[in-house]
């Protein structure tokens, strides 16, 4: 556990993404971008107006940021022992080894080799640019960004976004329930029990630099004070004597999700028996929310720590069996509020039986490990044509570039939030105590390495009937991803320097 004292939060160190959503900004692209001469490319890195998580009044109209990815950071001319102090999954990347696309389900038709992006070593963008900006601002703004940046890079690809007003092509509101960061650094630093679920996490948990749920400053490179001679960069606070280059940075995994609306919807129109009615609440199932961004579980009643919306005052803890939310759902998957221990009495005794596991009870509901090492900071951008339920399952497909979800996620651990979210809980086949399903949403559908079937989901009632649908076709394929280090500022600047 750390025992250092902390520092104020370099706010204007930080890239407004990880404070900001920039829901106004309603017009965003995301441009991939290959390094084609290393001195340009920094020279225009390091004069790139980059947006601080610093409040500015009136908000900007136009926001860009940068993340570079391991062979990026390589193309750019950083050293390789720096480099090397960065995660083992960043420096593997997304699509690298077969071991790591079977866990995140990247098989069959979501296999790297058919991504249109990112599967192969030279199909890795060097440099993500993104930009947000109010509607109408984008495309001059853009060329003006090609233009100016063109003689350090060559543009891979440009993913487009469309503004779907907050509703993500299957017809659900999206972005509703994020976790809270602790920007006063008010939560105690600790490693112990947590017999609540609480939506406030350490910073640490998506800032490197900076104490984690565990109390622990995630690993990132450190440097000798004389690899920056000129102090570019902050003093690590647990060894000031070594310079942080992870400080007030995040790791940034990008994913672009190509979604079968009509495919989703047909299915679960046929699987409802034509019943407009059922249809709502098979589908409301299969995500966990109705169409409205509605919970299908009730409020707590009492307010939970760091949750502000009313809307995201639940947990799973009154319905064990998934009556009311189906275990499975996808937003119960990837987000199972539970604590470090399963819920109880707060006696000691009580809480030592629950702690050897003797509660069969609560043993059920201890499947699923604690979800506050497991939290995303979610911020994706939808592309393609809306579609309606009607237009839908009348057969329409929307413009040929295809419907989806730029999914993009932030955390200090790639490892333990993204990798672990996506191949544990969503593409897992043994999810809380279920057995041969995945996320009804996401899942690639093909059996396990046993044989097992995994395209079911299951839907518990409080009667007993519980229904189990079969046959779930995918709905989402992986078409391009990769994994990107959002530096901190100041850590941008060092890294556009001579080397
Ligand atoms: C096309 C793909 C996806 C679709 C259509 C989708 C849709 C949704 C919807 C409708 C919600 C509920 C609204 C909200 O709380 O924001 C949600 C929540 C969420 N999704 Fe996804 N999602 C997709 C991919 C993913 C992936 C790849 C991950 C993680 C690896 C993920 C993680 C989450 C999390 C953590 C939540 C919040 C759960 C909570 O805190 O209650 N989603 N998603």
């Amino acid at each position: 556990m750390s025992a250092h004292t902390p520092r104020a939060v370099e706010e204007d160190d930080i890239q407004g993404l990880v404070r900001f959503g920039y829901r106004k900004l309603t017009q965003a692209s995301f441009l991939l971008l290959r390094v084609r001469n290393a001195a340009s490319a920094r020279q225009w890195l390091a004069n790139c107006p980059v947006a601080s998580a610093q409040e500015r009044s009136p908000p900007p109209r136009q926001v860009l940021h940068v993340a570079m990815s391991c062979p990026g950071l390589r193309a750019l001319g950083l050293r390789e022992d720096v480099i090397q102090g960065f995660s083992r999954e960043f420096l593997a990347g997304m699509s690298s080894d077969e071991s790591r696309s079977r866990r995140l389900g990247d098989l069959g038709t979501n296999a790297p080799e058919q991504w249109h992006w990112g599967g192969r070593p030279d199909a890795v963008p060097h440099v993500l640019l993104m930009l947000y900006a109010w509607p109408g601002d984008l495309a001059a703004w853009q060329q003006q960004v090609l233009d100016g940046c063109a003689s350090g890079f060559e543009l891979m690809a440009c993913l487009d976004t469309s503004d779907m007003d907050g509703v993500e092509p299957f017809g659900f509101v999206d972005g509703i329930s994020q976790p809270s960061l602790d920007w006063q650094r008010r939560r105690p630093v600790r490693d112990e029990e947590v017999l609540d679920y609480s939506n406030l996490s350490c910073l640490g948990e998506y800032l490197l630099g900076y104490p984690n749920e565990y109390g622990e400053y995630t690993d990132r490179p450190l440097l000798r004070a004389e690899l920056d001679p000129q102090a570019m960069l902050p003093r690590a606070e647990e060894s000031p004597e070594l310079a942080d280059l992870g400080r007030n940075g995040s790791y940034l995994v990008l994913r672009q999700l190509r979604q079968d609306v009509g495919g989703f919807w047909r299915f679960v129109d046929a699987a409802a028996g034509g019943d407009p009615v059922r249809r709502e609440l098979l589908a409301s199932a299969m995500v966990g929310r109705s169409r409205d961004g509605l919970p299908l579980v009730e409020s707590t009643g009492t307010p939970i720590e760091g949750e502000r919306d009313p809307i995201n005052s639940f947990t799973y803890e009154d319905d064990p069996r998934g009556a009311r939310c189906p275990i499975g759902a996808h937003i119960r998957r990837s987000n199972p509020r539970n604590a470090d221990l399963p819920p109880g009495g707060w006696g000691p005794i009580s809480r030592l039986i629950r702690t050897l596991g003797f509660d069969a009870q609560a043993l059920a509901l201890d499947h699923v490990s604690s979800t506050r090492f497991h939290r995303l900071l979610r911020r994706g951008r939808e592309y393609g044509e809306g579609l309606s339920i009607e237009q839908a399952l009348a057969g329409e497909s929307g413009s040929g570039q295809g419907t989806g979800l730029h999914f993009i996620c932030l955390g200090a651990s790639i490892a333990r939030q993204f990798e672990f979210v996506q191949g544990a809980w969503i593409a897992g086949t043994h999810f809380g105590g279920l057995h041969g399903e995945s996320d009804p949403l996401l899942g690639n559908r093909l059996a396990g390495s046993d044989g097992a079937p995994a395209d079911g989901f299951s839907i518990p009632a409080d009667s007993g009937c519980d229904l189990r649908l079969a046959g779930l076709p995918q709905f989402v394929r992986v078409v391009g991803g990769a994994y990107f280090f959002l530096p901190g500022l100041r850590a941008l600047r060092f890294i556009s320097k001579e080397p």
